[in-house]
């Protein structure tokens, strides 16, 4: 969901081809350039520097050329009113903001519109970006037993999106910086910093802090929080010094994914000899095939999945596995569900008809989802209503209120619409959303109706 900024071109060669020969003629709008993303993402300049533009892709063909609106929170958006500071790049329908502000979050929609008909782009959701300091950012000095694990917090500052938080090691005055790359310390996904076990190696030179950190990747910023100084004391009796592996971060006993997302689960154990413990992890009981997906990350501390599959739910659990005999091995289990926005398999292809000869036409949507989405076709913008019918078998048929196509030339079966005895009136744009609780695939496309004499 997050600042996907690629762009979906919809460009079809036969249409493109069809638009160029019965140039003069009818061709309803449809999209050839919109958003993939839901999300949009901007910055306000801070007080002396430039404003970065963005823009909201409109981009639609059709003949004749389509005319573009475009909707705020659900009402007309009047451009007019913002004078220079947004605007529309004729000949088509994107929007740009030039001097992007505060007031220009919102929910987004376009439109295209020709006497044939209308396309409908997807609503854009457009929010700011913002990395606010920490709360805390003083210098503490923290106090530990060596051999004995230990937790160092930090309060990750408000930002949108949400800053990765991780640890550093700053050396104060010249402000250099060096990462924690190190098998006995591991920042879990809150930002706290685990050691497995704290050891003389530990203290750093006089100067130099753990520092916690926050960055945003989409405003290219980072800001620094707590500063620690780290002084390791001895425990009187040396054997107190070894303990058995205990956990100290493990992930949620049950998770919920999103397929084509990260997921990542941790098992941060402590107080053990990092040296003679291992991680297994293991998929409903059987340990873990890595490939370029699937890897362990942190040491073996979590795992690492890429472009979660629907096929990766299961059990997972992680093993620690002690070669001493005396300490027990551990394991915690952590259940993954992943959950599917709606996508497509294949999506209906515009048809151009032939007067007085086409009879039937048919378009096919498929698509996934976890939950099964609900498909919803339209037709120029409105939905084309379902009703069961009664007199009708298992067919869904459109009730006549939304929709100038009467029900009985047109039938939705399951994902499959279909226009009988084809009339000039059925010329448009229409569209195919799928929607589950998790979000929508929508995609247009168009029904033309030309004389035959257009392919002689
Ligand atoms: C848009 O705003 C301008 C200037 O405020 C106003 O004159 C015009 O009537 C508005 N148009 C619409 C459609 O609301
Ligand atoms: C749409 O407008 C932008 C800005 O004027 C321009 O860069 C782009 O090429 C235009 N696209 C088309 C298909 O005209
Ligand atoms: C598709 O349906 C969803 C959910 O009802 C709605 O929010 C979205 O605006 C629809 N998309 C289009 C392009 O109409
Ligand atoms: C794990 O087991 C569950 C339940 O039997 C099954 O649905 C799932 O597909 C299995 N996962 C893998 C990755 O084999
Ligand atoms: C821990 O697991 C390993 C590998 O499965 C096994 O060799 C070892 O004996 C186990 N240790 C204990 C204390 O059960
Ligand atoms: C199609 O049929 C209608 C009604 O019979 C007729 O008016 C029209 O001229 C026909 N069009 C073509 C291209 O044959
Ligand atoms: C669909 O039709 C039913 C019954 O005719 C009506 O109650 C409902 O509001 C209609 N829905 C839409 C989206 O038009």
């Amino acid at each position: 969901m997050l600042c996907k900024s690629n762009i979906r071109l919809q460009l079809n060669l036969f249409t493109l081809l069809l638009a160029l020969i019965h140039n003069g003629s009818t061709l309803p709008p449809f999209i050839i350039k919109q958003h993939d993303g839901r999300e949009i993402l901007y910055k306000v300049a801070s007080k002396g520097n430039h404003p970065k533009p963005f823009s909201l892709l409109c981009e639609a063909a059709g003949d004749p050329m389509p005319r573009y609106r475009w909707t705020k929170n659900g009402e007309h958006f009047n451009l007019t009113e913002y004078g220079n500071r947004i605007i529309m790049n004729s000949p088509n329908g994107t929007l740009t903001f030039l001097v992007p502000k505060d007031e220009d979050e919102g929910i987004y929609q376009c439109f295209a519109k020709n006497k044939h008909g209308f396309a409908t782009f997807s609503p854009l959701i457009v929010r700011k970006s913002y990395l606010e300091g920490f709360k805390d950012d003083s210098i503490q000095v923290v106090e530990a037993v060596a051999g004995r694990p230990l937790k160092l917090e930090c309060k990750a500052p408000n930002a949108y999106p949400p800053a990765s938080v991780y640890w550093m090691i700053q050396t104060r005055g010249s402000g250099e910086i060096q990462s924690i790359d190190d098998a006995r310390k591991t920042v879990d996904p809150d930002g706290n910093l685990w050691f497995i076990s704290v050891s003389d190696d530990d203290v750093l030179k006089s100067g130099e802090y753990y520092t916690c950190a926050a960055s945003s990747r989409f405003r290219n910023e980072y800001k620094l929080g707590i500063r620690v100084q780290l002084k390791v004391i001895h425990a009187n009796n040396e054997k107190e010094e070894k303990i058995t592996p205990i956990v100290q971060y493990v992930s949620a006993p049950s998770i919920v994914s999103l397929r084509g997302q990260r997921t990542e689960l941790f098992c941060i154990y402590g107080g053990s000899d990092p040296l003679h413990t291992r991680v297994i992890w293991k998929i409903n009981g059987t340990t873990i095939n890595y490939d370029k997906r699937i890897k362990e990350r942190n040491f073996g501390k979590s795992l690492l999945i890429r472009d979660t599959r629907i096929l990766d739910r299961g059990l997972y659990s992680c093993e620690i596995i002690s070669d001493s005999k005396e300490t027990a091995n551990q394991s915690s289990l952590i259940n993954v569900d992943v959950l599917a926005e709606p996508y497509f398999i294949s999506y209906p292809q515009s048809i151009v008809a032939i007067e007085n000869q086409t009879k039937v036409v048919e378009f096919t949507c498929e698509v996934r989802g976890l939950p099964e989405p609900t498909i919803i076709w339209t037709y120029n913008g409105r939905v084309l209503n379902i009703t069961t019918s009664n007199d009708n078998d298992n067919e869904l048929v459109t009730s006549t209120q939304s929709s100038e196509i009467s029900r009985e030339r047109l039938s939705i079966v399951k994902n499959k619409l279909t226009i009988k005895d084809l009339m000039k009136s059925d010329i448009g744009n229409y569209g195919c959303n799928a929607t589950n609780n998790l979000g929508f695939a929508y995609r247009d496309f168009y029904l033309d109706i030309v004389k035959p004499q257009t392919f002689s």
